[in-house]
């Protein structure tokens, strides 16, 4: 029967950081890889996770099944996180979230949901996306459409032909958007341009799908979620998956969450039965560990202090290393202006080098960057951020 299978090409990342691991020099710095690391270079288990886990091996008394909705409590901290406390779509009846493995799983969950919904409507992502959602998300049965986002010359969003794609796309048809801290850009839609795109949602009649998996890395966890509580508000229709990787530091314990807004309260039921019935086929249960810990966390208020002072820190370490490398390498011979850096938020972004100047930095210097030039901020520190603007700066000689 495998005889007829061709191997799958390794994705390209993973290459890399097997080659990293391979590399036997101590100066080697890891920019690729896309999880959050400390000043030491380190990705450990959050102290305010941590102290829920010792918490969780007392409380949990049974490893039986749990619904295929997951954890009702973490389901609900989940919305508040996302929406706020008092937001009015709460209490509508309008709004369901169910448990997922990981952002991934969210993602793939909403699109088989909207592939039953209306096996027709395309998905609009913006250029350059997360390479990840096309698989993603186009092996639900989406055809993919693209639209403007990046322009890697003026390191802008280009804002006015993002608006005027946007602007033709049929009613039905859902549009993938980023919640905050955009990967690969780290270029955020600005509050003007998230009220525009909504304008758009309802004279057009196209459903956004938010994709919000950085909620806390780049101004704040409300100040991040300003999209998604606006479109909320506004828009009868939303679909948002989020994650718990980053900013819980949960990555291997797949922590995630489906979020519908229907029309009305009979439709989010409906919806509701369908999102279970997709898992059902799919997984049957989310795993428990990591939603128990969030909600733990969440639930806490000495805990959920603790989680948000952690975060702060990330967010703080991230940008203060983006400022550190754009003032470093500010005056480089070939000219190249890193500004963009300091302004853009979360783990990644853009340096624009080309193919060589990636490979030199790789073979001489033991720099390692995926090939789109996009570099996770998270992996400098204040031990190699010298070597690395040195090694930057010999390569744009
Ligand atoms: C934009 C974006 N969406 C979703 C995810 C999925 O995260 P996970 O499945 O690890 O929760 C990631 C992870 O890198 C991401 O960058």
């Amino acid at each position: 029967m495998f005889e007829s299978l061709k191997p799958v090409a390794m994705d390209p990342i993973l290459g890399l950081m097997a080659a990293f691991r391979a590399d036997t020099r101590t100066n080697k710095i890891d920019l690729g890889v896309g999880v959050y690391m400390n000043d030491l270079g380190l990705t450990p288990v959050m102290t305010s996770v941590k102290e829920a886990e010792t918490q969780l091996m007392q409380l949990e008394t049974t490893k039986s099944y749990q619904g295929i909705a997951g954890d009702p409590d973490y389901n609900q901290r989940i919305l508040e996180l996302l929406f706020g406390a008092d937001h009015s779509i709460l209490n509508s009846g309008r709004i369901k979230s169910i448990q997922t493995p990981g952002g991934s799983g969210a993602l793939r969950v909403g699109a088989e949901v909207i592939q039953r919904a209306r096996p027709e409507a395309k998905l609009w992502v913006g250029v350059p996306t997360w390479p990840n959602h096309i698989p993603l998300l186009g092996g639900a049965g989406f055809e993919i459409e693209e639209y403007p986002y990046y322009n890697r010359d003026s390191h802008q969003i280009e804002t006015q032909a993002m608006l005027e794609t946007l602007g033709q796309v049929p009613a039905g048809d859902m549009v993938l958007l980023h919640g905050c801290c955009h990967n690969p850009t780290g270029a955020d839609l600005t509050h003007e341009q998230w009220d525009l795109i909504a304008d758009l949602a309802l004279e057009r009649g196209f459903i956004p799908f938010i994709d919000t998996a950085y909620q806390g890395l780049g101004d704040g966890l409300d100040e991040d979620a300003y999209g998604l509580r606006m479109m909320a508000e506004r828009l009868p229709e939303l679909v948002v998956a989020s994650s718990c990787s980053k900013n819980f530091g949960l990555y291997r314990e797949r922590t995630g969450s489906i979020t519908f807004i229907a029309d009305s309260a009979e439709q989010a039921d409906i919806v509701a039965s369908q999102t279970m019935s997709v898992a059902r086929q799919m997984y049957s249960m989310p795993p428990a560990h990591g939603a128990l810990l969030v909600s733990l966390v969440l639930g806490d208020q000495q805990l959920r202090a603790s989680w948000e002072a952690e975060l702060t820190e990330v967010r703080e370490r991230i940008q203060s290393m983006r400022s550190l490398l754009a003032d470093n390498i500010r005056n480089n011979a070939a000219g190249i202006d890193f500004s963009h850096i300091k302004q853009q938020k979360g783990m990644f972004s853009f340096l624009g080098l080309n193919t060589a100047q990636l490979d030199q930095l790789r073979e001489e210097y033991g720099v390692y960057i995926v090939s789109s030039s996009r570099v996770n901020l998270a992996g400098i520190n204040s031990n190699n951020i010298g070597y690395l603007s040195d090694s930057i700066l010999s390569v744009l000689k």
